[in-house]
């Protein structure tokens, strides 16, 4: 059984989510990673299981990362899909990378919900996921591959609505005087939004706000402003104060 994890994961809680259940499904998985710039896609074997993971923006999966997706030539793989969000709530997520994926010919086993650390508003389910997520993302594996080895076909229950929820805008980091134009977040950005012989310019248009650029920065340069910062956290204060538990759907 040949394990493919595909991931959009700018700040790495996605991957983390996506690695726990991938490891535990058993078997060392192949990166497909959507966050690269020159995506160009891949086809898969009928025999793979893919674990597609991407993190909740305003409730949306990012835009982006749903294109690239649709590139994959699925072949008939099943996958597990995964929304990751940071203990506010993921809505329209996890239905709509489900859709994605089916979109791209995956049949689709289960779906997950998973909590990470809130990439802006860091605060909020800080340092997860972790060793208890850990143990939960790995016994939801053990429960899928109970349904794959009873090749039991029902289709998950997905959570979320179609139509989506409409996507809203986001902040967009600016740069600090500490950077000394290494133009590691120009390289990294997902989508290119940052020119590369002037890192200190950032394409407001372009940029999806997703935070890359500024968890890869290592003068820390690369920053949202704080007080925007505070202002989001205080807005999530009562949606993110209780600790939220990732969720099974097969
Ligand atoms: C632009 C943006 C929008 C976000 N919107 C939500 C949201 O609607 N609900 C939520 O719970 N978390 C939200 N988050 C938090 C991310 O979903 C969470 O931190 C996720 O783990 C980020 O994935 P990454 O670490 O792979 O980058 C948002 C983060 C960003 C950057």
């Amino acid at each position: 059984m040949k394990i493919y994890k595909i991931v959009f994961s700018p700040t790495g809680g996605t991957d983390k989510a996506a690695s726990a259940v991938a490891y535990a499904l058993g078997a060392e998985a192949e990166t497909v990673d959507l966050s690269v710039q020159n995506f160009t896609g891949c086809n898969l074997t009928d025999d793979g299981i893919a674990v597609i993971a991407m993190p909740s923006f305003g409730g949306r999966a990012p835009k982006t990362a749903i294109d690239r997706l649709k590139k994959i030539k699925a072949n008939g793989a099943k996958a597990v899909v995964i929304a990751v969000y940071g203990n506010r709530e993921q809505e329209d997520t996890l239905i709509e990378i489900s859709d994605a994926a089916e979109e791209c010919g995956f049949e689709v086993i289960a779906g997950i919900t998973a909590v990470a650390e809130h990439s802006i508003a860091h605060i909020y389910a800080a340092g997860r996921p972790d060793d208890t997520d850990a143990k939960q993302l790995a016994g939801f594996a053990e429960k899928i591959k109970e349904k794959i080895k009873a090749s039991v076909s029902d289709m998950p229950k997905i959570p979320g609505n179609r139509p989506y929820k409409k996507s809203g805008s986001g902040l967009v980091p600016k740069t600090a005087s500490a950077c000394t134009n290494c133009g590691i977040c120009a390289d990294k950005c997902p989508v290119g939004a940052i020119d590369k012989s002037n890192p200190k310019k950032t394409d407001g248009k372009l940029c999806i706000n997703c935070m890359r650029c500024v968890a890869v920065c290592p003068q820390n340069a690369r920053k949202v402003s704080g007080v925007m910062v505070k202002l989001v956290s205080v807005a999530l204060k009562n949606s993110c104060k209780d600790r939220k538990d990732n969720r099974l759907f097969i």
